[in-house]
């Protein structure tokens, strides 16, 4: 009998396991409709694995406020995923560290809309972003910072 539950628990384990690797990390992104770089980083999302849905809003403003990122540190953009918020053209490595790690934050902003950023590109040129984790209380600390040229 114990050896059979142990067997259950173990495929249990496994599948759930499997699962989550599998699964393909939904990612809603709050919009505006005439937001073409939104796309732009819905796509890049795409192409980098996740699973991504748009979500045009009216009132993007009031969403941010819903969501807690403080003024300071919008962008056009806001999306959700695993319960963490993200503004505006976070890079997929930021991401994929914050799914591994998963602090207790409310999630990474990219203030403004810096050329080269993911779904920003123009040419070759790359401005010097940094990514904003958010912690639950508001406050902020620099989680990434990425060069340009
Ligand atoms: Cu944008
Ligand atoms: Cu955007």
């Amino acid at each position: 009998m114990i050896k059979k539950i142990l067997f259950v628990l173990v495929v249990a384990f496994l599948v759930q396991n499997v699962w989550t690797v599998v699964q393909a990390k939904e990612i809603t992104v709050y919009k505006s409709r005439f937001c073409g770089c939104c796309s732009n980083w819905t796509r890049y999302m795409n192409d980098n694995g996740f699973n991504v849905t748009e979500k045009p809003v009216e009132n993007v403003a009031s969403l941010k406020k819903k969501f807690g990122i403080p003024q300071h540190l919008s962008s056009c953009h806001t999306a959700v995923v695993e319960g963490y918020v993200l503004e505006g053209h976070v890079p997929v490595s930021d991401l994929r560290r914050l799914l591994k790690e998963r602090p207790d934050i409310r999630g990474l902003a990219v203030r403004g809309m810096p050329t080269g950023a993911p779904g920003m590109e123009q040419g070759n040129r790359k401005d010097d972003f940094r990514v904003i984790a958010i912690r639950k209380d508001g406050s902020t600390f620099v989680y990434s910072s990425h060069k340009g040229n």
